[in-house]
């Protein structure tokens, strides 16, 4: 379970790149986070794995709080955690097989349970024939799922993808996020950030959508909700949508379950 309780987050230049962010999501969940460029969507991801503590206000995640843990303990914590990039981060000089192992040698995994579990998260992803290839000897989606094995392998109970579809082409990236969906599935949370609008509404899943460090809108089934936000947040170099018919929007963002509660 992730938990940001009246999260503020300033940097030492003084951007407030949070400010004042609800956001609970249950064991089991598959959210997208969605939001223009510079809207605080990293810095969630960096608040969710301990990277930064918040500057106000507290975050949990699988039980640790983050604010109060110990430093030892933040070990711990990343490993009840897989986290997929962009750009992949495979080591290059190794196999498929060997990037993926690696992960679970570092832990300190049995010889034993490496081979079983690899095999499986390389099966899972589709890649079992390649198990032997170098990730310069494969394609960007591959590589994608090279790093989504790699994430998967120590069995985190939640898995973080930031704009993991930010370099591969839209069937490719179509293929990602169903096997996320389809990890999602076998019981995994799944939080996924993403710019990409015609993806996310391919998928009927909860999205929430951030701007200005605020959340715009928590809605379940597609994009085009946010868009509905975007017109009145103008961002210079966007494309303004096309204008439709549009219901009267709230003069402020709808609040989260927990404020109701
Ligand atoms: N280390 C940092 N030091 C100072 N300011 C930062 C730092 N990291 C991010 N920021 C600022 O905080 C704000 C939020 O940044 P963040 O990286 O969370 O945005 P994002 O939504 O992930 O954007 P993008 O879609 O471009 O990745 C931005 O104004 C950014 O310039
Ligand atoms: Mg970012």
């Amino acid at each position: 379970m992730i938990h940001l309780s009246d999260v503020y987050q300033s940097y030492a230049t003084g951007t407030r790149a949070l400010q004042g962010i609800n956001l609970r999501i249950e064991d089991g969940e598959f959210v997208f986070l969605v939001g223009p460029s510079g809207s605080g969507k990293s810095t969630i991801i960096k608040l969710i794995i301990a990277e930064l503590l918040p500057t106000a206000g507290r975050v949990t995640v699988n039980g640790y709080n983050t604010t109060k843990m110990r430093a030892s303990e933040v070990p711990y914590l990343r490993r009840t955690i897989g986290v997929v990039f962009q750009d992949f981060r495979l080591i290059e000089k190794k196999t498929v097989y060997e990037n993926v192992a690696f992960a679970m040698r570092i832990v300190g995994a049995s010889p034993q349970e490496i081979r079983n579990r690899v095999a499986y998260v390389l099966d899972l992803v589709g890649l079992a024939h390649k198990a032997r290839r170098k990730p310069t000897e494969l394609s960007g989606g591959e590589q994608q799922r090279v790093s989504i094995a790699r994430a998967l392998v120590n069995n985190p109970s939640l898995i973080i993808a930031d704009e993991p579809t930010g370099n591969l082409d839209p069937d490719r990236s179509l293929e990602i996020m169903m096997l996320l969906e389809h990890i999602n599935s076998l019981g995994t949370t799944v939080l996924v950030v993403t710019h990409e609008k015609e993806l996310v509404n391919q998928f009927n899943q909860r999205v929430v959508a951030i701007d200005g460090g605020l959340i715009v809108s928590d809605r379940t089934g597609g994009y085009y909700q946010y868009e509905q936000y975007e017109n009145r947040y103008k961002h210079p170099g966007e494309s303004t949508p096309e204008p439709t018919e549009q219901p009267e929007q709230p003069e402020q963002p709808e609040q989260s379950d927990e404020q109701q509660a």
